[in-house]
């Protein structure tokens, strides 16, 4: 799944037609049509020069959580750890902000760009434990992608 995948999102940002936000779009709407347990799927980036985070393009139910500040919640952690963060099962986190009340769990992985932690994928699964290594990868690899075009 992953590998045909991957070529997916190599086309969407290759693909000269339109712009970045409208990519990150697509690839949003890529992940969560063709990933069962991806139930939401959105990118977050540093808000300039401000210890938050702002939504960018997202696939799924809207969210009231458009700017979380660094430290709060699974992204905000993300934001200052730099380090892909799995969480199996929501409800055994303290630091956690919820979107909605049908999540179990949530994947988030940061997105680097000359080095620098500029933002992350966020993926929210109405399927307890269902992120695997191969999944930390394949979001790493679509995060390299999609910094490549920003
Ligand atoms: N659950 C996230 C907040 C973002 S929503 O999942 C879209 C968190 O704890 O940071």
């Amino acid at each position: 799944m992953f590998s045909s995948l991957k070529s997916k999102v190599t086309t969407i940002v290759q693909d000269e037609s339109f712009g970045s936000t409208r990519k990150m779009q697509l690839i949003c709407d890529l992940l969560r049509n063709e990933i069962p347990y991806y139930n939401w799927v959105g990118f977050y980036f540093k808000n300039g020069d401000k210890r938050e985070l702002k939504l960018g393009p997202y696939a799924g139910a809207p969210t009231d959580h458009t700017i979380i500040p660094f430290g709060k919640g699974i992204c905000g952690q993300v934001a200052e750890s730099n380090e892909n963060f799995v969480v199996p099962d929501v409800e055994a986190q303290d630091n956690y902000i919820a979107c909605s009340i049908t999540v179990k769990s949530e994947i988030v992985v940061p997105m680097f760009k000359n080095g620098e932690n500029i933002g992350q994928i966020d993926i929210d699964s109405d399927t307890p434990d269902p992120f695997s290594k191969e999944d930390e990868l394949f979001l790493e690899f679509v995060n390299q992608q999609v910094a490549g075009i920003l």
